[in-house]
């Protein structure tokens, strides 16, 4: 084969190769599907992901509680499911021994009091605020208060409430938002918690990194979509050299 010939088939070759056999970032799907399926999640990927959820996590597992929220996530005829998700700041906030106390079966009701048995967007909270008290999947053994100041939202518990942080997901079938605190039924509370002691000077620069971790799970998509389009730029830029080292070859 002439040299002229190699060249041109590289560069050929170099062009209709898929993007995702030249870059090892995946390739994100742009193309949406004609028929959407409602998209699975993985709730535990999704937690140990996207931030300071660690704790959570760690009772939903031990609770088997996770399970429970997954079915309610994967059931495409159902009718989704809504997570309150506190941070870990939250839990280091109550005091060891009151969550320390609690009883396998407590456990669970108090993991259980932290969802809602319905996908419910952001949108739909000061409805949700208008019909307080909601239902959470503890049933009557936990019923909370979503309040509304002026967009403020916050979710109401026996023993205190929670500001609603940040929505961490949310997409039909599945709503994750963050809470700044636990929620405390008195059901398995019969009295207010004690809180752990305040550690120093130290909690502000930890709030900030909260946010920025916040920030940072917001603009991971963004990222990696604009360094796919870098990649796809420099694909299409190191063709056309290659086209025009050939068209040299030629004159
Ligand atoms: C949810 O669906 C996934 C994927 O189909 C499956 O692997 C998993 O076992 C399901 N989990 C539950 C709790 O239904
Ligand atoms: C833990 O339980 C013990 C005994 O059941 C009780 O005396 C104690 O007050 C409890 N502590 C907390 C923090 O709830
Ligand atoms: C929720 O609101 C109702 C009435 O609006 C009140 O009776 C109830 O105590 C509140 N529940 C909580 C947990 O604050």
């Amino acid at each position: 084969m002439a040299p002229k010939s190699v060249a041109l088939a590289v560069a050929m070759l170099y062009l209709a190769l898929p993007q995702a056999a030249l870059s090892k970032t995946p390739a994100p799907v742009e193309t949406p599907a004609p028929a959407p399926a409602p998209h699975y999640v993985n709730l535990a990927d999704l937690l140990s992901l996207a931030g300071p959820y660690g704790m959570f996590l760690d009772y939903l597992t031990r609770t088997d509680v996770i399970k429970t929220f997954q079915s309610l996530a994967n059931d495409t005829d159902g009718q989704g499911v809504t997570i309150f998700a506190p941070e870990d700041s939250a839990f280091a906030a109550v005091d060891k021994a009151a969550l320390a106390n609690l009883t396998d079966d407590q456990l669970q009701t108090l993991m259980l009091c932290h969802a809602m048995p319905r996908y419910y967007p952001l949108s739909a909270f000061s409805a949700l605020a208008a019909a307080s008290p909601v239902p959470t999947l503890a049933g009557g053994q936990c019923t909370v208060n979503i309040t509304d100041a002026a967009g403020k939202l916050r979710v109401v518990s026996s023993w205190g409430s929670a500001k609603l942080a940040s929505s961490v997901y949310s997409t039909p079938l599945v709503a994750v938002y963050a809470l700044d605190g636990l929620l405390m039924p008195s059901q398995v509370f019969p009295t207010k918690p004690a809180m752990a002691p305040v550690p120093a000077p130290a909690p502000a620069p930890a709030a900030h990194a909260a946010d920025a971790t916040h920030d940072a799970a917001a603009t991971t998509e963004h990222g990696a979509k604009s360094s796919s389009w870098r990649v796809g730029a420099g694909r299409v830029l190191v063709g056309y050299m290659v086209l025009m080292v050939f068209g040299l070859l030629m004159m």
